[in-house]
């Protein structure tokens, strides 16, 4: 039987000398070591040996098995090996072949122009206070001075969500940025309650209105809000901020003006309009003949605003303002229609690098 292994170890050495591929080194395993090649059977046979030849089989047999499996596995690594050179001699390089063009993305417009409004904002001291996009209707509405029956209630059709709530504060998501500055506030005065420090900030984000959407009007749009709170902020604060902001935002001869407007969490209230760039204020169809484009709504805070954010109105005083990202990408750009924004079509998006 020692003479058996003997030739079963040769023959398999042999044969795994003439092998090329790798299929045919599985092929050899299967043969020479799998569970029913010959040397497996002289293991399964040791139990029925004498006695006195047990040792010397087994052990001849185990040597057998371990320079078989040693040789598998160095022809296995030689053959990847052959496989690697012969990858690498196919492959045929062309070092003056011009590369691929690496296809580059590019931020969203209304991205721009939201980087834009926060860079201008941010030279003149505003920080940056990013708000909930899902509100309670009493910071929507309630805190912000809007009555139960207001009929700016009615003008915001909102979208409310099926969540649990108290039946006299559903929730919803925020119609306008405003609520922030409400969370703004009374995180600010929550530092120092006897004396809260000055606020001076704007808020971004996603709004939301239960709307016809159309050319002009979005259910989905992005707002920024702006709010000064401090012990001797005037109107001509506010007048002063916006102005400087049109002339950096729409070139530094922009002519602006303020008109008198209504809203409940300010008093008193105002729109600002900058001259159409379109007609240079003679009139077009951009500002519908009138010379003049409404780029957002502001006022000085309402003294109940003011009470409900923690800030005394008998010390305190403020400006804020909200203006729609959209209306002014849109006036910027000189883009026609507010659907495209949120359409995806390529074709627009890579226009603006
Ligand atoms: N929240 C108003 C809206 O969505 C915009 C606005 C107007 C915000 C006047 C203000 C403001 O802070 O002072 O139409």
């Amino acid at each position: 039987m020692l003479d058996e292994l003997s030739q079963i170890e040769q023959n398999a050495l042999i044969a795994l000398k003439e092998i090329a591929q790798e299929t045919e080194l599985e092929q050899w395993h299967v043969t020479f070591l799998g569970r029913n090649s010959p040397l497996m059977r002289v293991f399964d046979q040791l139990g029925s040996l004498p006695k006195e030849e047990r040792p010397a089989i087994g052990r001849k047999a185990n040597e057998v098995k371990n320079t078989l499996e040693k040789a598998f596995s160095q022809t296995q690594e030689r053959l990847h090996q052959i496989a690697i050179e012969q990858a690498l001699q196919s492959e045929v390089s062309d070092i003056s072949l011009p590369g691929r063009k690496v296809a580059r993305g590019r931020l969203h417009p209304l991205t721009q122009t939201l980087r834009q409004i926060s860079a201008i904002f941010a030279e003149m001291g505003f920080q940056v206070y990013r708000s909930r996009d899902v509100e309670t209707d009493e910071y929507n509405f309630q805190l912000l001075n809007f009555p139960p029956h207001h009929p700016a209630r009615e003008m915001q059709d909102s979208f409310y969500l099926d969540l649990p709530h108290s039946p006299d504060n559903p929730i919803l998501l925020r119609t306008h940025t405003s609520p922030g500055q409400i969370r703004a506030m009374r995180e600010f005065a929550a530092l120092n309650p006897a004396d809260p420090p000055p606020v001076r900030i704007i808020l971004p984000g996603m709004c939301a209105r239960y709307e016809q959407i159309t050319a002009r009007s979005e259910i989905q749009f992005q707002q920024v809000e702006g709010l000064a709170v401090g012990k001797s902020i005037t109107f001509s604060d506010l007048k002063g901020t916006l102005t400087d902001f049109a002339r950096r935002m729409f070139g530094g001869s922009v002519q602006s003006r303020f008109r008198a407007s209504h809203f409940p969490f300010t008093e008193p209230s105002a729109e600002m309009d900058i001259e159409c760039f379109v007609c240079g204020g003679v009139g077009c169809a951009v500002c519908k003949r009138s010379g003049w484009l409404e780029i957002l709504g502001c006022g000085m805070v309402h003294p109940v605003v003011l009470q409900n954010g923690g800030y005394d109105p008998q010390v305190y005083s403020g400006f804020a303002f909200g203006m729609g990202i959209e209306r002014i990408a849109m006036l910027r750009y000189g883009i026609e229609d507010i659907r495209y924004f949120y359409s995806n079509d390529i074709r627009f998006l890579e226009q603006f690098v």
